[in-house]
């Protein structure tokens, strides 16, 4: 007759369900604790994302906010090349500066080399998946060799920043190089 090997302590097992009943008790009160009272209302969300995500501070406007408290920029803007740019692009979101109709702080403003960086992120040559049809591309430093200046040349030395084709249109105006109403739509500067 073969030996009994069957085991007659059962310690083990009482503890391995023990464990499982402390787990599946934890899980279910973590559950209770952690789940919001109002998840699966409506569906696998909580009722209430969806109020706080209409109530959330909408950080980026369009160019039309900024323009109401800008006029003078207006004007410029609206009148030259760069009336499709967006603001924010170039200055920061608008719910850092300005807040239920009131200014509440200042706006980033780029200044010095800081402008040719900005400007050449969209104007660079060098960024070749962009079509030369819709933005009009340079090199550096050829540009600045073609117009016979210094190299540390800054655009907005030659480039109005809201209309860049705004001074040179008047400087070419005033050297006769182009006549006043000359092939030009005047909204394009
Ligand atoms: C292509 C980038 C660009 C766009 C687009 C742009 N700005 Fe600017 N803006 C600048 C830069 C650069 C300066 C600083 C000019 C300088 O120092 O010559 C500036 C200056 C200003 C200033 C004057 C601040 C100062 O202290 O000199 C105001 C106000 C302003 N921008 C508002 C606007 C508004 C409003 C719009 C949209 C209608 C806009 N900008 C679009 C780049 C831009
Ligand atoms: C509720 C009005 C209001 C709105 C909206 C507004 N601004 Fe201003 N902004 C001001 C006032 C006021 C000043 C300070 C006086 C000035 O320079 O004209 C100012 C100043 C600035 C300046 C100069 C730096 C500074 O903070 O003093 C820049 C650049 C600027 N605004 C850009 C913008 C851009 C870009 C937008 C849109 C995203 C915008 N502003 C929207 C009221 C506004
Ligand atoms: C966010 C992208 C963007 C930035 C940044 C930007 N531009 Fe422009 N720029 C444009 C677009 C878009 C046009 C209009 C292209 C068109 O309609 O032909 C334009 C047009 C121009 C033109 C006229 C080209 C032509 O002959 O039609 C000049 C010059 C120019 N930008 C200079 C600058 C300068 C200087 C800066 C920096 C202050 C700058 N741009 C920053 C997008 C940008
Ligand atoms: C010394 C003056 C000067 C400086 C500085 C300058 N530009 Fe120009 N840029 C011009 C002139 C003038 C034109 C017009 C070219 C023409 O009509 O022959 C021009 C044309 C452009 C054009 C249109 C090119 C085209 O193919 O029609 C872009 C884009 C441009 N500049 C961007 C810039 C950027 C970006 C900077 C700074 C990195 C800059 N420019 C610095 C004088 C300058």
């Amino acid at each position: 007759m073969e030996p009994e090997y069957k085991s007659k302590y059962n310690a083990h097992l009482i503890k391995v369900i023990l464990v499982l009943i402390v787990l599946g008790v934890g899980g279910i009160a973590a559950q209770a604790l952690f789940i919001p009272s109002d998840f699966g209302e409506y569906g696998h969300y909580r009722t209430g994302a969806v109020e706080d995500e209409i109530n959330r501070l909408v950080r980026n406007q369009t160019n039309e906010s900024c323009l109401k408290c800008h006029p003078f920029i207006k004007k410029i803007h609206l009148g030259g090349v760069h009336k499709t740019v967006s603001c924010e692009f170039c200055h920061g979101p608008n719910a850092d500066h300005a807040v239920d109709e009131k200014k509440i702080a200042d706006m980033p403003v780029k200044r010095g080399k800081d402008i040719k960086t900005l400007c050449l992120r969209c104007h660079n040559k060098i960024i070749r998946a962009r079509p030369e049809e819709s933005i009009k591309m340079i090199a550096m430093p050829q540009h600045l060799e073609e117009k016979r200046v210094q190299t540390t040349h800054i655009c907005n030395q030659c480039h109005h920043v809201h209309a860049p084709m705004k001074w040179v249109i008047e400087a070419k105006k005033a050297h006769g190089l182009i006549k006043e109403k000359e092939g030009l739509f005047p909204w394009m500067n």
